[in-house]
């Protein structure tokens, strides 16, 4: 467990200090004053999904007066995530950048180079985590971003609306004349997704010291390329080093990606973990033979068994109830024919869960259940470990204050984990951390219609800047800069 050093926000309304230990902050005697406007209970004719059970408190508070002094430009911030949606465009809407491909890296150049017309200093290293820093002030910089590679299904939002936020925060203050008294930094890590190379948050998960560069440079995609190979061949093979600087504080803006916020109408999610994922990938093999001659009785068939533990994977997952979230992403057979008795199916299992015990107990009854299922056919089961993070909480101080300054610009703001992955986690290995969510549409993400409102995203980046400037030690709002007492630095 890491110990941070403590640290103090600025700003009185929301920035007590609290002792921060690890990801786990110990709460003094409970400071937040109520207001009039805390806990008004919601309505509760809705059907209630299961995330809410996390969910400790909810405000609702009128939109009126509560505009922020500073804000950003909304039509810059939309301007700039429709440009980068244009890099690899599809049908629907959406975009196809898997990590490492020719539209990644025309997204990273044209991200890339906002930095430097920020005249931000940019970094790239060894795993192609792109930095830019704005260097003003003493110490660690106060460090926000995401990811722009996307699912080859993606949408506009997802990761991008992370990092172009960030570069809105770093324009909108150098345009204002507000300078922090720590520099402010903006990264965009490599393979966040996952989808062509696992484990997914692969750089964060580097820069945070995670995994050896080594490790992951020798990792084979789904294609059969090599992260090394193909960082060097897109021109992202930097050279800053891994482990990177630990951030004074982290920050995340992102989408849900699920239908909490929505339903429930609210406007701000601060975002207090990230749920537990196991992924497994599965070769299941039988004996291929002819469909038309083989008894059922003697065939060895990997392709009913692959069958069969998808069904039990939905089934798990409705009888385990709560959190728990199974799903088979990925199935392939070999040879794929009409008429062959499958030789071989590869697939992948996705297994989610808030709760560590429970991720480990839903993790052994699937390996019990495909022993079973492979016994009774006579087919044989490999498996290869994808990715294997455990639930991250993140940090209390961070979460209230993303909660503080949403209640401040006026908006409803609640609590919730997330049930994607998400950078922040591994950054919160490094650093205070917290992620500030906003709405998806019908929750639907990970999809070319993945939509969410041009007044949602303008607010989780005018709740982005406030944040990253009171951790900066700046409240433009009140003015002076209580907070980030020491200017440690890291
Ligand atoms: C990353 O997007 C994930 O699969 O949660
Ligand atoms: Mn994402
Ligand atoms: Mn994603």
């Amino acid at each position: 467990m890491v110990s941070h050093e403590k640290i103090e926000f600025a700003g009185a309304k929301v920035g007590e200090a609290l002792a921060i230990h690890g990801n786990r902050a110990e709460r003094r005697p409970k400071r937040r004053r109520a207001s009039a406007h805390d806990r008004i209970p919601l309505p509760r004719d809705r059907r209630t999904p299961p995330f809410l059970l996390y969910i400790s408190y909810t405000w609702r508070v009128p939109r009126t007066t509560n505009a922020p002094i500073v804000s950003v430009d909304g039509d810059r911030l939309m301007a700039s995530l429709m440009n980068l949606a244009r890099i690899g465009e599809i049908d629907g809407g959406g975009c196809a950048r898997l990590a490492l491909t020719e539209e990644d890296r025309a997204g990273r150049d044209l991200v890339l180079g906002w930095m430097h017309e920020l005249g931000l200093e940019v970094t790239v290293d060894v795993i192609g985590n792109v930095i830019g820093t704005w260097n003003v002030g003493v110490g660690a910089p106060v460090m926000t971003g995401s990811h722009i590679d996307t699912v080859r299904t993606g949408g506009k939002y997802d990761g991008n609306l992370g990092v172009l936020a960030g570069l809105e925060v770093i324009r909108t203050c150098q345009q204002a004349g507000l300078v922090p008294t720590r520099p402010l930094a903006v990264a965009f890590f490599t393979n966040e997704e996952g989808s062509r190379f696992a484990p997914d948050m692969m750089g964060s998960l580097v820069y945070a010291g995670g995994m050896s560069t080594e490790t992951a440079l020798d990792v084979v995609g789904i294609d059969g390329a090599r992260v090394g190979d193909e960082l060097e061949r897109i021109g992202y093979n930097g050279a800053s080093p891994c482990p990177g600087i630990a951030p004074h504080a982290f920050v995340e803006l992102h989408i849900e990606q699920g239908p909490v916020l929505e339903q429930e109408g609210i406007t701000i999610g601060a975002v207090t973990g990230v749920q537990g994922i196991s992924w497994r990938e599965l070769v299941l093999r039988g004996q291929s033979n002819h469909a038309g001659t083989t008894p059922m009785s003697l065939r060895r068939d990997p392709g009913y068994v692959a069958a069969e533990v998808t069904a039990f994977l939905r089934r798990l997952a409705r009888e385990m109830g709560g959190h728990q979230v199974c799903t088979v992403g990925r199935v392939e057979f070999h040879p794929n024919l009409v008429n062959v008795v499958p030789a071989s199916v590869a697939m992948t299992l996705d297994v989610r869960n808030t709760d560590e015990a429970l991720l480990v107990a839903a993790e052994n009854a699937i390996t019990a259940e495909v022993e079973r299922l492979c016994a009774a056919e006579h087919v044989e089961a490999s498996w290869r470990r994808l990715t294997r993070f455990e639930p991250v909480v993140f940090d209390r101080a961070v979460i209230d204050l993303v909660a503080g300054v949403a209640r401040e610009q006026g908006h409803s703001v609640m609590e919730l984990p997330s049930g994607a992955g998400h950078d922040a986690q591994m950054i919160a290995r490094m650093c205070p951390t917290a992620m500030i969510f906003v709405q998806s549409h019908r929750g639907i993400s990970h999809n070319p219609a993945e939509h969410t409102d041009r007044d949602d995203l303008i607010a989780g980046a005018d709740v982005l800047l406030h944040v990253m400037l009171r951790l900066a030690g700046l409240d433009p709002s009140g003015n002076r800069a209580s907070g980030d007492s020491d200017g440690t630095t890291r």
